[in-house]
């Protein structure tokens, strides 16, 4: 992966604006601080990334040092916390707990989850909180345009490809799954830490999503009238609560535009910050819905999509097959990736709102980009 050196690319890091001379001085002086005596590190900056993603802010860079072995170079991305200032898709950020859910997901599986390095938790470096991973080759799935809409290296695959992408991705699932007393190793996921009560952790989720929801239409800076849809998807989503008490390390953003591939398979799992402990369906049924939604944007500009690709049967035999375990019923967790869809809408629209990039819709509904598939899904489950 060839990046453009920062000097011929001017650097834009998410909705924010920051100096990037400013910014290699100041990570310069950091790791000064952070790597032995003599090191002497030098920092290169590349062009930052907007393709993927919304919340976070990613930068890259390469930092030259001295160690025992001599003058040497690594190749960093820093993940820095959103600024809280710039209408937060989350009400409340942790990077630490996506810090250390990495580090233990790369100590503990195989599964190509990034090392992370160095912490830079005061904020006085970048503004905010960042850490240092490694920097991975490989291609994602493009989420700007949605890889459904076809000319690109997924859409235009062939078919065994596809398959290939589709098995290798669920059986990330699989195996982060697989992670022996997740609800021990992984307590600092639950969301009963940042207050949300309930008696499964599923519960759990549902209370803080719930919540998510309330913050959107109600406890933020900037917020959005309540959203018929998503009142009525909570309302039945409470009262057809699953049994379910798994507790298995749910990776949470699970999403094949969350993973960067080599050959068809996966090279980085990323983007930890929505990791939780809970039922493996909040997983398997993401990835599939993930597509729905994409497939669903791509059917609303009548372009064809890809209908066959990570289709929710798809998903389940491939899981079954990786894991040796039959998923339940997914139609409940659709319902619930809906509402978390949902989330991210509102607030995604609230920040375009609030920087003049659009005009406020007539009705809340209208910022669910998937709102046909939402609805039919309503409708299905009677709610
Ligand atoms: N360790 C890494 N090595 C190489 N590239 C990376 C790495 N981490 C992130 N990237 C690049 O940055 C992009 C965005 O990363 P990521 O999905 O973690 O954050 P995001 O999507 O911007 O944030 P969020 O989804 O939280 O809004 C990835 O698609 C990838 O291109
Ligand atoms: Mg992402």
């Amino acid at each position: 992966m060839s990046q453009p050196a920062v000097s011929d690319v001017p650097m834009h890091l998410t909705r924010s604006t920051r100096d990037p001379e400013e910014i290699r001085s100041r990570l310069t002086a950091w790791l000064t601080e952070v790597l032995p005596d003599g090191a002497e590190p030098e920092v290169t900056l590349h062009a930052g990334i907007d393709a993927n993603g919304m919340s976070s802010e990613t930068v890259i860079l390469d930092v030259t040092y001295t160690d025992d072995s001599g003058r040497r170079t690594g190749e960093y991305v820093a993940r820095v916390a959103p600024s809280t200032t710039d209408v937060p898709v989350f009400p409340e950020y942790n990077l630490e707990h996506q810090y250390e859910a990495m580090r233990l997901a790369a100590e503990l599986t195989e599964v190509p989850v990034p090392r992370v390095h160095w912490f830079e938790r005061s904020g006085d470096v970048l503004g905010s909180p960042f850490f240092l991973m490694e920097r991975i080759e490989g291609v994602v799935p493009p989420d700007v345009l949605p890889y459904t809409f076809g000319d690109n290296w997924l859409y235009d695959a062939t078919p065994e490809q596809q398959e290939k992408l589709m098995r290798t991705s669920v059986a990330v699932l699989a195996r982060l799954h697989a992670i022996p007393d997740a609800a021990t190793t992984f307590a600092f996921l639950d969301p009963r830490l940042s207050g949300y009560d309930g008696r499964t952790p599923l519960a759990r989720n549902l209370a803080k999503l719930r919540g998510w929801y309330e913050w959107a239409t109600g406890g933020a800076d900037e917020t959005v009238a309540p959203s018929p849809l998503m009142e009525r998807a909570l309302t039945w989503l409470e009262a057809n609560l699953p049994d379910s008490d798994e507790a298995v390390l749910v990776w949470g953003d699970a999403r094949i535009g969350n993973m960067m591939y080599q050959d068809f398979e996966p090279t980085a799992v990323l983007d930890w910050e929505m990791a939780t402990l809970g039922p493996r369906e909040l997983d398997a049924s993401w990835i599939a819905f993930a597509h729905l939604v994409f497939n669903e944007i791509a059917g609303v500009l009548e372009l064809p999509g890809m209908p066959d690709f990570l289709t929710p049967e798809k998903v389940a035999a491939l899981y079954e097959e990786a894991s040796g375990v039959k998923l339940g019923d997914l139609t409940w967790y659709f319902v619930y990736n809906a509402v978390h869809w949902g989330c991210v809408f509102l607030r995604t629209g609230t920040r375009q709102i609030h920087f003049g990039e659009i005009e406020a819709p007539p009705e809340t509904d209208a910022f669910f980009h998937h709102r046909p598939l939402f609805e039919r899904l309503l409708n299905e489950v009677g709610a």
